[in-house]
């Protein structure tokens, strides 16, 4: 079974009370083990089987336990786990919570941060075999199942801890852990092709000086990160930038605008989605010394010619066809940024473009927020603030055509 949806990816793992919550230790440490981060909510009755110092101590973070208490909310809150997550694990999903789950209950830490989710959610449901057949528990479980974004594991034939022999065992961990790795299939860009530019490019005047600009690759590896968390295969042409990318994507190393083109040129004809999130240098000079330039006395002067514009040679390349990419650009400007995204929007050919103001505080190239607007060819002008991930899942949900 390919575990690579995994790699990289946020899972929230909500615990609910029943003898199988001991269970949730091994699988948050499966999970982490196939590359993905986990943050633990558990019921109240999940804390009478197992502590959360426990569970705190497996996953590497505090545990949600309490909707109302002031320190947890301002650390790490309820709606922040919905925010934050790429799916919902609910691990043992005992018949109780299942019907507040169906119920659109939210009294507890980990039914008020999944009424808020919008994500792919399993529910691994364990419990005694009676209750499980009860016509109470299948009407809600299947209620929740009709909708595609859900998705259930086991529960499996065995002997019960109260004795009894029937349906109700919590599903084995290998059972678990595939099933949240097929999680990505729930995606609504799943089986979806995407190529992103991102980070700056350099173009070098001699060995140790190049012509850059402060890009940090952020937006666009966010872009990519949220892409493969809705079950995308992401492929990112990356400029030069600090850190290593996230994992789970196939990155291209480039440098130049050039190779930058010639990467994306080479894809293009393959995928759902361009995403240029590139700040790609217009210039590059005219020669490129082999060895370092010594200074002298006399002023320098340095001939620049352009280099190609990729996000334009992608779009000439494929904008006849009947079957090509959604074209998204990104602009950032200084000034008349609407006026201005708009009139790159239409020269380029884009079916959106994410305008930027990076003069405004709170946006632009580093740091981890971002307010944009995204402009849509039919005309449409959407305004997304938030967390660079945040900022991604808005414009993800304006593009990948649920939004329209
Ligand atoms: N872009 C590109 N290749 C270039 C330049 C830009 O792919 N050589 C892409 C960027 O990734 C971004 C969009 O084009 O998606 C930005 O449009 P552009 O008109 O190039 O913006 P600026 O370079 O800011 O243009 P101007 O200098 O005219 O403001």
């Amino acid at each position: 079974m390919d575990r690579s949806w995994l790699k990289g990816r946020r899972i929230a793992l909500g615990v609910g009370g029943g003898i199988a919550a001991y269970k949730a230790c091994d699988l948050i440490r499966e999970l982490r083990r196939a590359g993905a981060q986990v943050r633990v909510a558990m019921t109240p009755a999940a804390r009478e089987f197992i502590t959360p110092l426990t569970m705190q101590a497996l996953c590497g973070h505090p545990v949600l336990t309490e909707s109302f208490d002031p320190v947890q909310e301002t650390s790490f809150g309820h709606l922040h786990l919905a925010r934050w997550a790429d799916a919902f694990v609910i691990a043992p999903a005992t018949a109780d919570l299942i019907a507040r789950i169906h119920a659109g209950i939210a009294n507890d830490v980990v039914t008020t941060p999944l009424l808020a989710f919008r994500g792919p959610v399993l529910l691994a449901p364990a419990m005694n075999t009676v209750m499980w057949e009860n016509a109470r528990t299948q009407e809600n479980l299947a209620a929740l199942l009709a909708e595609p974004r859900y998705r259930k594991v086991g529960p499996n034939v065995g002997l019960l801890a109260d004795g009894d022999v029937g349906a109700g065992r919590l599903a084995e961990l290998a059972e678990l852990v595939d099933a949240v790795a097929r999680l990505g299939s729930a995606g609504r860009l799943f089986g979806k092709k995407v190529l992103i530019t991102a980070g700056p490019t350099r173009e070098h005047l001699d060995p140790v000086r190049f012509l850059s600009n402060p890009s940090t690759g952020k937006m666009g590896l966010a872009m990519a990160e949220e892409a493969r968390a809705r079950g995308a295969s992401v492929t990112v042409v990356l400029g030069p930038v600090a850190g290593a990318a996230p994992e789970g994507l196939e990155v291209v190393p480039v440098t130049t605008a050039e190779q930058m083109a010639a990467e994306v040129l080479s894809r293009v004809d393959e995928v759902d989605f361009f995403v240029a999130a590139a700040a790609v240098s217009d210039w590059r000079p005219e020669t490129i010394a082999a060895q370092k330039v010594k200074k002298t006395a006399a002023p320098q002067t340095l001939t620049l010619v352009r280099t190609p514009d990729v996000l334009a040679e992608a779009s000439a390349r494929v904008h006849a066809r009947p079957q090509r990419p959604r074209l998204i650009g990104f602009a950032a400007e200084t000034e008349q940024v609407i006026a201005n995204a708009r009139e790159k929007l239409g020269r380029k050919q884009l079916d959106f473009i994410v305008a930027n103001d990076v003069s405004a505080p709170g946006s632009g190239f580093a740091g981890d927020a971002n307010q944009v607007v995204v402009l849509s060819a039919a005309g449409s002008q959407t305004p997304i603030s938030g967390a660079k991930r945040e900022v991604a899942a808005g414009i993800w949900d304006l593009i990948d055509g649920a939004g329209e």
